[in-house]
């Protein structure tokens, strides 16, 4: 923490400031009135919660209800400093905005983005209300460190307010081909947002690729390599956009996965279910970017033509709540409970279930001793950032065994070519996998999860956060004049 006596900013200024839309816990309020607060779901945080037990610094971001913010405070060595968010803002920043408009055109345009000039009014507002709450507590100089498509225009925002601070940006999910980001009515504007940044990271090279592109075809900007010109925008200074792919703490999943009480459990979970001879797992937020329909159709088709037994396989999707209120979602967990009450209506016997379906939340012990009890991990997104789970599988698999099906189109796959690839599209496909995988001898399940254990082990969060903010560091140059206020709103320019 930096004392800042003498500046009007509050006497707690941090040298190292990270944002993202959620804090790593959310507030709850139980039907007493009782306040709890849960850890956040999803990767970000779980990447983000070890990088920063090693540093002292703040975490700003919204406490997950509407309303007015808590105070600040401090959580797991962490201080907090919660962000309000009124109900309309979350249903216009957060659920519209952020999850119908940039979600869906970010992963491929799975589901149809909708566009409301309203929402993006609201993005705008609730983005420049993050770099205010930055401005205020970032220390001279400090580092901050802004995540993910919720906060694409803080960058900018904040270069405004702050010149003297160094602005790293990391998009946690796919950047999307010009084609389908040009759909977007405020293009322009999200671009420029980012270019307020220093350094911007990507999970793949195609992401920065295609920023790279965007920035040229849409702002006709000037790209040599990774780096941007932008002087026109932000007042002279240069952007590098690279990649820095993200990864999982290995040491302490790798720990936990080891220890008497994990390895017990994943005993009792398989004892649990009957002692099946195959036990298939998938953990997701239940979130139709993650191809969970399409592994559910090939199980039951397996099922269904006697490649698998039901009796004597089980299949546990853990489906972790999402966005619950939206659409898409919506529709997805009715398709997904009525796949599993099918496939157990026919498939089951009493006492060996063919599908074990959890639609809540667990602890890192729990997780642990699922990934450690099963012999197929089941990783089928249609198209996502990295894939954490994926690394989090190999972490805990210290026993070598274990075989992970993994889709060609998340990030992960870019790394862990020892998985068993597959196209989820390709239902035939995916079925022939799920039964490689499931039939692999011991000797190549162990000489694939070799490999990737060290592949992950030498790639780890640590190492992930430390190249980002080495390549903050580096970045080319700092601003060298005030720049220039962002762009207001782009509508009438492109329409
Ligand atoms: P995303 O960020 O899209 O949710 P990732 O696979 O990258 O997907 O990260 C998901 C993270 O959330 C992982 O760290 C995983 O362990 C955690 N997680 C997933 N399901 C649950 C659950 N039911 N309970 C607790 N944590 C979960
Ligand atoms: O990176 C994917 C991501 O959207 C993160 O930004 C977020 O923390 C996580 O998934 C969970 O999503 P949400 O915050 O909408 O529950």
């Amino acid at each position: 923490m930096a004392d800042s006596a003498g500046s009007s900013r509050p006497s707690s200024t941090f040298d190292f400031v990270i944002a993202a839309n959620r804090l790593p816990v959310d507030r709850v309020v139980d039907e007493d009135g009782n306040v709890s607060w849960h850890r956040s779901p999803g990767g970000l945080v779980t990447a983000m919660e070890s990088v920063m037990a090693d540093r002292d610094g703040v975490w700003v971001g919204w406490s997950g209800e509407a309303g007015e913010a808590p105070e600040p405070f401090d959580e797991a060595g962490m201080r907090l400093h919660p962000v309000p968010l009124s109900e309309d803002e979350v249903q216009a920043y957060y659920e519209g905005f952020s999850n119908d408009t940039l979600w869906p055109v970010y992963h491929d345009v799975i589901v149809p983005a909708q566009f409301h000039r309203k929402w993006w009014n609201v993005y705008r507002e609730v983005n420049e209300r993050f770099a205010r709450t930055l401005a205020e507590v970032a220390a001279e100089g400090a580092t901050v460190w802004v995540h993910d498509y919720q906060l694409q225009l803080v960058p900018a925002f904040l270069r405004q307010l702050r010149p003297d601070v160094r602005i790293g940006w990391f998009d946690h999910i796919p950047f999307p081909p010009v084609e389908l980001f040009a759909q977007i009515p405020w293009r322009a504007a999200i671009l420029e947002g980012l270019l307020g940044a220093d350094f911007l990271g990507f999970q793949r090279p195609g992401d920065a690729g295609n920023f790279l592109r965007a920035c040229r075809h849409i702002l006709g900007m000037t790209v040599k390599g990774d780096v941007i010109h932008v002087g026109k925008v932000t007042g002279g200074h240069d952007v590098r956009a690279a990649c820095v792919p993200i990864s999982v703490d290995f040491r302490s999943m790798d720990e936990l996965a080891r220890t008497p009480s994990v390895r017990a459990r994943a005993r009792e979970i398989r004892a649990s279910l009957g002692d099946p001879s195959l036990l298939l797992l998938g953990i997701d937020r239940l979130d139709y970017t993650k191809g969970i329909r399409h592994r559910l159709k090939a199980y039951e088709e397996l099922l269904k033509d006697g490649s698998l037994d039901g009796a004597d396989t089980t299949f546990i999707q853990i489906a972790t709540p999402s966005r619950e209120r939206i659409d898409a979602y919506i529709d997805l967990r009715e398709h997904v409970e009525g796949a599993v009450g099918r496939i157990n209506g026919n498939y089951s016997a009493i006492g060996s279930p063919a599908m074990e379906y959890l639609h809540q939340a667990y602890g890192r012990e729990e997780l642990a001793a699922l990934y450690l009890a099963a012999d197929v991990m089941v990783v089928t997104p249609l198209r996502d950032g990295m894939n954490l789970v994926a690394k989090e599988y190999i972490a805990c698999r210290h026993d070598n065994g274990g075989a992970l099906l993994l889709s060609e189109f998340t990030g992960a796959a870019e790394e862990l070519r020892e998985a068993f690839l597959v196209n989820p599209h390709d239902i035939v496909g995916l079925k022939r996998a799920i039964l490689d995988a499931a039939h692999a001898s011991p000797q190549e399940r162990s000489r694939r999860m070799k490999a990737l254990r060290r592949r992950v082990r030498r790639n780890d969060v640590q190492h992930w956060a430390g190249a980002f903010l080495d390549a903050l560091e580096a970045a080319p140059n700092k601003p060298v004049r005030p720049v220039r206020k962002p762009t207001r709103d782009h509508t009438h320019e492109e329409h």
